[in-house]
């Protein structure tokens, strides 16, 4: 299910978005499932709920609180997501990352991603960061990609490259900020399935097969049109649970875990993000 959405719709909503609040956003940023308090943080709050911003897709889901949050954080002005589109709500990925085109026509050049995965890497521990360093787009290479359907030129070219999707300066600053607060940062491959299951034991010993660290639901997609359009990408997964690899073993993923676990993580994301934004405040002026 292809949705087309044209330069003209994501001019617009950037427009409405421009006419309406106070700040004009450098950074964006993707609050990932149970990270969204963070956008508490954010100081002069201009808040834009999803269903009122022209062209942004209709919740599907009940309860599904979704908004723009666009202010000051660490002294850099962000424009973040506080909840994201995923694709096993039945969204297309033309819609799941369609917010980040719309942030590159707003002015943001560079883009924060955070989710939350399941440790693949036997090494990681539930409640670790791990910056992400490449990633495995699965759903995207089953033909279920976000950059299928006519190619927006204004946007990046038909066939872009993906070997530096997630900006090699960008992933220094975040290891030297982590270094800052003393924080350990695990580093790994990202792998988006489509979820709305999590992994079955042969899937996630497949997984690791494939090379990747953490496996989750969402990322790739937003993070391939971000870099498409030419942004500077930043993805960071907090470890909220661990794969399952054994057979009929009792432990068992669930959201209630992800959602727990993620809440545990918070303040040291926030430290560490907050110390992120502090170090590229000074690249951004
Ligand atoms: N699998 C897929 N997505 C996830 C997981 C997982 O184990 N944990 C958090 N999101």
């Amino acid at each position: 299910m292809e949705i087309h959405i044209s330069t003209a719709q994501y001019d617009e909503a950037a427009a409405w978005l421009r006419g309406r609040s106070r700040h004009a956003p450098k950074v964006g940023l993707i609050l990932g499932s149970g990270l969204s308090g963070l956008a508490a943080l954010i100081a002069d709050a201009d808040e834009f709920p999803y269903a009122e911003i022209p062209h942004f897709p209709l919740s599907t889901v009940a309860g599904h609180a979704g908004r723009l949050v666009i202010g000051e954080l660490a002294g850099v002005t962000v424009c973040a997501m506080q909840g994201r589109f995923h694709f096993y709500e039945g969204y297309s990925m033309q819609q799941v990352t369609l917010p980040i085109r719309v942030m590159k026509r707003l002015g943001i050049e560079t883009l924060i991603v955070t989710n939350a995965a399941g440790g693949l890497n036997p090494e990681f521990q539930v409640g670790d960061l791990m910056l992400v360093e490449d990633h495995i787009n699965l759903v995207g290479m089953t033909g279920v990609h976000p950059l299928i359907g006519p190619n927006l030129d204004e946007f990046g070219p038909r066939f872009p490259a993906t070997n530096r999707v997630y900006t090699p300066w960008l992933r220094t600053l975040a290891m030297q900020a982590a270094a800052d607060v003393g924080l350990p940062l695990q580093r790994g491959v990202y792998i988006q399935l489509s979820g709305p299951t999590f992994e079955s034991p042969a899937e996630v010993r497949m997984l690791r097969g494939f090379g990747a660290d953490a496996v989750g639901m969402s990322t790739t997609a937003e993070t391939t049109v971000a870099h498409h359009a030419g942004m500077q990408v930043l993805g960071i997964s907090t470890i909220t649970n661990r794969a399952v690899s054994v057979l009929d073993s009792t432990e068992q993923p669930s959201h209630e875990e992800v959602i727990e676990a993620g809440a545990a993580l918070i303040p040291r994301l926030t430290t560490l993000l907050l110390q992120l934004l502090q170090r590229l405040a000074t690249h951004l002026k």
